[in-house]
């Protein structure tokens, strides 16, 4: 099994696609495992109350192509009975394991109980953990993402850690953030430092990784057992090619065709995305992906306003008659 073997063998040091909603789905993943993939790819979060009603998009939501083997779902979700639920449907399907939200910071996430809520009700948490490890097949993982708490002392969080560690997880992701801090302000990877004290599974850091230097000294310093990667893999969906190559010493030159990619990405959608959310998803690949961009902000702006997928086509293709010279992009 991919994962497992990955972070306790370390054959090939783990880097991970990031859960993002809207953003990891099966589209962007056909596209980031075009350039090779990643080591796993976290879907985006799953509803555990949509997936037991069965609701209408949940074939998209529950489609773990390109590479299930390689593929973890994450579940949100604000009672352990919907969460233990929603385990059991996904681990019928052909993927390497299954995570739980205990970081989304979502307003009306948290409000019901889930996401990063979970880190105030820690009995349930425990008792969910066990209960599903004790149903769960051999060979997939059970994991837990998580943020750093807003309401609890580093020291009783570091205590939760431990009981969450201990309840029989294979691995912990942690974006070393509180659920107060917005996505603009830098992880506090140092906190990891301490926390790693207290962990005695593999952890998987996240939070800010930029470009493959960043990545580099990231892993020198706070020795993750790997390291999980969001919004730079949707702006340079290429970024795990690219970090691999500099991660071995390879410094040959790597260049992008940054139109071609674009246009692939919006048939990609198209292709494995509901069309009630072609706008959406594509917008939000746009905003991340627009940063290749010198003129980058008002070539959004435009897409941001565009209300078909035509004529958001339609305004990246003027960009690079406008800008030729930004057609093809060497990366560092
Ligand atoms: C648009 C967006 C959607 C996200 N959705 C989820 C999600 O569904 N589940 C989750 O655990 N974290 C989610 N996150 C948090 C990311 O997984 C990640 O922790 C965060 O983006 C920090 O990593 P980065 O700096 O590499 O982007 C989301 C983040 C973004 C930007």
């Amino acid at each position: 099994m991919q994962i497992k073997k990955n972070i306790l063998s370390g054959e090939e040091y783990p880097l991970i696609l990031a859960p993002m909603a809207e953003l990891s789905h099966r589209g962007i993943r056909e596209l980031i495992h075009g350039w090779g993939g990643c080591s796993v790819f976290f879907t985006e979060m799953i509803s555990a109350s949509g997936l037991r009603a069965n609701s209408p998009f949940e074939r998209y939501y529950t489609d773990f192509g390109p590479t299930p083997s390689k593929t973890i779902a994450q579940i949100t979700g604000s009672t352990t009975e919907d969460i233990i639920r929603a385990a059991d449907i996904l681990l019928e399907y052909d993927i390497t394991g299954i995570d739980i939200n205990m970081g989304c910071s979502a307003p009306e996430i948290r409000k019901k109980g889930g996401g990063s809520a979970w880190l105030t009700r820690e009995k349930e948490v425990l008792y969910m953990l066990r209960i599903i490890k004790n149903t769960m097949p051999q060979n997939k993982t059970l994991s837990v993402k998580l943020r750093l708490p807003a309401e609890k002392e580093m020291s009783d969080f570091a205590m939760f850690l431990q009981k969450i560690c201990n309840s029989g997880i294979d691995f912990i992701s942690i974006h070393p953030k509180t659920s107060k801090e917005k996505h603009d302000r830098p992880a506090r990877w140092q906190h990891l430092k301490e926390l790693k004290r207290f962990i005695n599974i593999p952890l998987i850091a996240n939070g800010n990784i930029t470009d493959c230097s960043t990545l580099l000294s990231r892993k020198e310093e706070y020795k993750p057992e790997g390291i999980m990667i969001g919004r730079k893999a949707i702006q340079s969906p290429w970024f795990f090619s690219l970090a691999r190559k500099r991660m071995s010493g390879d410094k040959s030159p790597f260049t992008v065709d940054i139109e071609g990619e674009g246009i692939k990405a919006i048939e990609l959608i198209k292709r494995y995305q509901p069309p009630e959310f072609w706008l959406s998803r594509i917008k939000r690949f746009f905003l991340y992906y627009t940063k290749n961009l010198f003129w980058g902000h008002n070539l959004f702006i435009k897409i941001k306003n565009s209300s078909t997928t035509e004529e958001i086509e339609k305004h990246f293709l003027e960009y690079f008659l406008k800008n030729p010279q930004e057609k093809i992009k060497e990366e560092k």
